[in-house]
């Protein structure tokens, strides 16, 4: 079986041609078109940029996409939301017209959904085993989701703020570094003391699964005030120790909640995926820490980010149960929550 896939959330357009043989999922194509650059110089996503560039990009990126020989395509799977609702309507119209003149039919994803299911991506559908707990961190979401089964999903806790990408993109731009704030702060913590700075780890030890970003990016601001009142000018190795210390931070607290819903819920897959699920240092901590029966599973950093093989790749389940959405009914949800 194949499914085509598109994603358009946020500000890179993407399509996906997706093979599912003997329960493997293969990628035979994952086109990414980044809007980066065209973001950069407002440091984080203005919407109305991200709309017009995916309008651009979205036809030369399906027909890169889909150049290969595709045959027996099962369905069209498309995120309808959560996301920028202008950008979303990209993906979505589009997914709507090529259901009607390729005559294939339509699956709606979450794009949640589909972070949780980036793991899978050149592995085993049974390499998920349930109960699984999924950790999904990226620039817009930061929530701990107990799955039962496929497409069986729980809120165990999520951010009351901002997110933890929110939390590396802002500090990154207090301290004048590019957006995406996440790679740049950990490439430089490289360099840096992470003990230099003692940055708080807001509802750490609370015995809740809520997490709160924005009191420590509040804190970071300050302690920025602070030394370039004393000192005018951020030192490159104040800032290399300002990003390690503000990494292990953001780390701390994801681990810290992550052990305790291992412990309280007992999974026997752990999933970290989305953007920030790509640091290599939280990827390692979480390994580390979680109990040896449990299996870690986290996208190659590639599919971290956001991508429509992921899409493709959650809409599999849909596909096998023939859980299709008519186009008169497909439409964007800016605000679908999955739990
Ligand atoms: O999943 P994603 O591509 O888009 C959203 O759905 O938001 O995640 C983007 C987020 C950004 O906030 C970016 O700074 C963060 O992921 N990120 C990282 C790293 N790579 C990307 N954060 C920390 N460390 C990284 N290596
Ligand atoms: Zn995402």
């Amino acid at each position: 079986m194949k499914i085509i896939s598109i994603e358009t959330s946020c500000d890179d357009t993407c399509a996906a041609l997706v093979d599912f043989f003997k329960e493997k999922i293969s990628v035979k194509s994952n086109i990414v078109s980044s809007q980066i650059d065209l973001h950069k110089k407002y440091g984080g996503v203005v919407p109305e940029v991200a709309a017009r560039a995916h309008i651009k990009t979205i036809i030369p990126v399906i027909k890169e996409a889909t150049k290969r020989k595709a045959n027996s395509i099962e369905a069209l799977a498309v995120t309808t939301g959560p996301g920028l609702i202008t950008s979303l309507h990209v993906g979505v119209e589009t997914a709507k017209a090529l259901s009607l003149a390729w005559n294939i039919p339509l699956i709606n994803v979450n794009h949640i959904e589909g972070h949780i299911y980036a793991p899978l991506i050149n592995k085993s559908y049974r390499s998920l085993r349930f109960p699984a707990i999924a950790l999904i961190v990226s620039g817009g979401h930061t929530e701990l989701i107990l799955m039962r089964d496929h497409g069986k999903y729980s809120l165990i806790g999520r951010t009351r703020d901002d997110a933890a990408g929110e939390a590396f993109d802002k500090s990154a731009k207090m301290m004048g570094l590019p957006y995406p704030g996440g790679p740049e702060i950990s490439r430089l913590a490289s360099s840096g003391d992470h003990g230099a700075f003692d940055i708080p780890r807001p509802m750490i030890n609370d015995g809740q699964f809520e997490f709160s970003f924005s009191g420590m990016k509040n804190a970071i601001r300050l302690l920025i005030k602070n030394i370039t009142y004393k000192n005018r000018t951020l030192d490159q190795q104040t800032i290399n120790n300002l990003c390690a210390s503000i990494e292990l931070a953001i780390i701390d607290v994801l681990v810290d909640k992550s052990l305790k819903s291992i412990e309280k819920y007992h999974p026997k897959t752990f999933i970290l995926s989305g953007g920030v699920g790509s640091n290599k240092k939280l990827r390692a901590a979480i390994k580390k820490s979680i109990p040896k029966n449990i299996r870690f599973l986290a996208p190659e950093p590639k599919f971290c980010m956001d991508n429509a093989a992921m899409i493709a790749s959650a809409a599999y389940q849909k596909a096998r149960k023939k859980q299709f959405t008519p186009y008169q009914k497909l439409s964007a949800n800016a605000n679908w929550e999955l739990v």
